[in-house]
């Protein structure tokens, strides 16, 4: 079968080429060099015209078969993978944009994105504003050329707002600006935002890609034209992926088709439930009829993925309760495991914005985040249940 007719889930599991002879499973090959029979052979490789490899901060065996499953699965003609996905992220932006150049941000992004904008990229004369998300499509079409590059994301964390990947898209070619997306609550089987225009993809891999909460891994896809630039700036900023991390994505990947179906189930069993629940006051869950952007999500989405937010209603010292009580979700941030996890922003992610930030973000202190794992529903909902109880 020519593997342009294979589906996201035969990808996950076997990659894009039909495998006739050698190991099923992609080999560790945990080397920094590489060994050359004589000049030419080396420089042809340094050249990059024999396609070998010569240092694993370049380039590897084991993380390039992921990386060509990647791309696979976002439909992009390149996929680099790096160390974590600040490593991602950090590698786009310095590759694309040059000091006195700006990016504009949409405000919902991940704090650590923040604090790369704000406090490493002006040492670089790079300046980033931020809009309303909901602001952002308008924005950027009325922004003439002024920024190289526009970053967002969606869903956004934590109230699962979602932005219109193809709207970005349109008013980035309109304005000649890189459009760039972490899509890392999506994940490639949720959305492919490439195949809605968008240049560049980035996920955080340490999440659903690699989804057993045991690496730490960035990816980033884009066009070759584009990526040469990207893969510039991550050979020199070296966040490279470690080529046995590159085997435990490789071997998370397999499953990440059939556990995003579990994922999509649970969480959106869970918010349809909880929603009923008078000691709720909200349920964020795209995939809910009542959610102000669930008409964008079902355009884009092909799931609304494992993540949800509840306010209880209640203050931050019963909420810190609720969480404590639980037995089934942990009490950890990140997201994106087979584990269930549950966390306080204003505790963690959010911590010490102050109640009128938080407010102005839609979160509460009584917000708990849910990255719903792929265990029994009904065991996940019991739990919930039985925490709201300890509480009232
Ligand atoms: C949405 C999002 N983007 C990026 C990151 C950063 O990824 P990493 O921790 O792999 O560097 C995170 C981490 O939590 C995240 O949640």
């Amino acid at each position: 079968m020519s593997h342009t007719k294979r589906h996201p889930s035969t990808v996950c599991v076997q990659g894009t080429h039909a495998q006739t002879s050698g190991p099923a499973v992609v080999p560790i090959v945990q080397t920094s060099t590489f060994v050359f029979e004589n000049q030419q052979q080396m420089l042809d490789s340094v050249q990059g015209k024999s396609g070998g490899h010569v240092y694993t901060r370049w380039s590897n065996p084991t993380t390039k078969s992921v990386e060509e499953k990647i791309s696979a699965l976002e439909g992009t003609e390149d996929t680099h993978i790096l160390a974590s996905g600040m490593a991602a992220i950090s590698s786009a932006v310095l590759g694309l944009v040059k000091g006195g150049e700006r990016i504009l941000s949409s405000d919902s992004i991940y704090g650590g994105t923040v604090q790369l904008f704000n406090k490493m990229l002006p040492h670089n004369g790079i300046q980033v504003e931020y809009v309303d998300t909901d602001e952002l499509v308008d924005h950027l079409a009325d922004s003439g050329d002024k920024y190289k590059l526009c970053f967002f994301e969606t869903p956004t964390n934590p109230t699962l707002k979602i932005v219109d990947i193809r709207e970005i898209a349109d008013a980035a070619n309109a304005t000649n600006t890189i459009s760039m997306i972490d899509s890392t609550f999506g994940s490639p089987i949720n959305q492919t935002p490439h195949k809605l225009g968008i240049d560049l993809v980035m996920h955080s891999a340490t999440k659903y890609l690699g989804g057993h909460s045991d690496i730490v891994a960035g990816t980033i896809s884009g066009s070759r034209e584009i990526m040469a630039n990207v893969r510039s700036a991550a050979k020199l900023l070296g966040g490279t992926m470690d080529p046995f991390a590159s085997f435990l994505l490789d071997r998370g990947i397999k499953t990440l088709s059939v556990r995003m179906e579990r994922h999509n189930f649970n969480a959106k069993y869970l918010a349809e439930r909880l929603k009923k629940d008078q000691r709720i006051r909200k349920v964020h869950y795209p995939g809910l009829p009542s959610h102000p952007h669930h008409a964008v999500a079902k355009k884009q989405m092909h799931g609304y993925g494992g993540m949800l937010s509840i306010e209880l209603d209640t203050d931050l010292e019963k909420t810190g309760k609720f969480v404590d009580s639980l037995q089934v979700f942990l009490n950890a941030v990140s997201l994106g495991g087979v584990e269930s996890l549950a966390s306080i922003p204003a505790l963690t992610t959010h911590y010490g914005l102050g109640e009128k930030a938080l407010r102005e973000m839609d979160i509460a202190e009584s917000t708990v985040r849910l990255s719903v794992g792929i265990e029994d529903a009904a065991d996940l909902l019991q739990d919930l249940l039985s925490a709201l109880d300890t509480i009232v």
